[in-house]
């Protein structure tokens, strides 16, 4: 039996890492953040003293990528998102680990009879085949507000207008990209999360992802 995948796409601080989580463990699924490969890609790349726009040192370190060599703290700087950014745009790169994310959603860990996956391809590229499909969006003021208190949460230094110049980089990188781009699937469900908070926004989608994997 072929296990039920769970597409969450959308854009940097939208709250789709959040909400995925929350659906993986509501539904018993496994849950893969497909941007933290990206951010390790990225982050390695930086450690040896390298640039994330180059193709060979990002494609090389994607092709020897070791995610155990990095804690969530190393993946979730403001740094490694735009390393992650750079590399997730170089088509070999995303090339090398496709089907690592294939494999991992058509077979979950842990004998687990669903994933929930998480990125900006997911329901385009990776997993076209998903059986649920959420694309999450919010305003760009509300997701530079959310960012500013996840980092300071984390105690980072947070700089408004880097803050907000960073997400706004990274979003035309990655729908502007010609690999790939972010962009919702034609069958993805949209939800514009500016106005909701993160229990409206579970909720919502746990109903939505419940009518179509019954
Ligand atoms: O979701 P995130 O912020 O952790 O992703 C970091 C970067 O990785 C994002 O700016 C673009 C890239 N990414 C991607 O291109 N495709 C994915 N499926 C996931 C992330």
């Amino acid at each position: 039996m072929s296990a039920i995948i769970v597409a969450i796409d959308g854009s940097a601080a939208s709250g789709k890492g959040t909400l995925a989580k929350r659906l993986a463990a509501h539904f018993d699924f496994a849950y893969l953040d497909s941007g933290s490969l990206y951010r390790a890609i990225g982050v390695a790349v930086l450690r040896k003293g390298g640039d994330p726009t180059n193709a060979a040192q990002s494609v090389a370190a994607a092709q020897t990528l070791d995610i155990a060599q990095f804690t969530p703290a190393d993946l979730r700087t403001e740094a490694a998102g735009v390393a992650a950014s750079q590399v997730a745009a170089i088509p070999a790169v995303r090339a090398a680990i496709l089907q690592f994310q294939r494999d991992y959603a058509h077979t979950p860990p842990q004998g687990k009879k669903g994933v929930v996956i998480d990125g900006r391809d997911i329901g385009t590229v990776v997993c076209p085949d998903a059986q649920a499909k959420i694309f999450v969006s919010a305003s760009l003021d509300v997701r530079v507000d959310r960012r500013i208190k996840e980092l300071r949460a984390k105690g980072e230094l947070v700089i408004e207008a880097r803050v907000r110049a960073d997400l706004e980089a990274r979003d035309a990188r990655d729908s502007g990209r010609s690999v790939a781009p972010m962009k919702p699937a034609e069958d993805a469900w949209q939800l514009d999360t500016s106005a909701l908070n993160a229990d409206e926004v579970f909720d919502l989608s746990r109903k939505f992802v419940a009518s179509k994997i019954a």
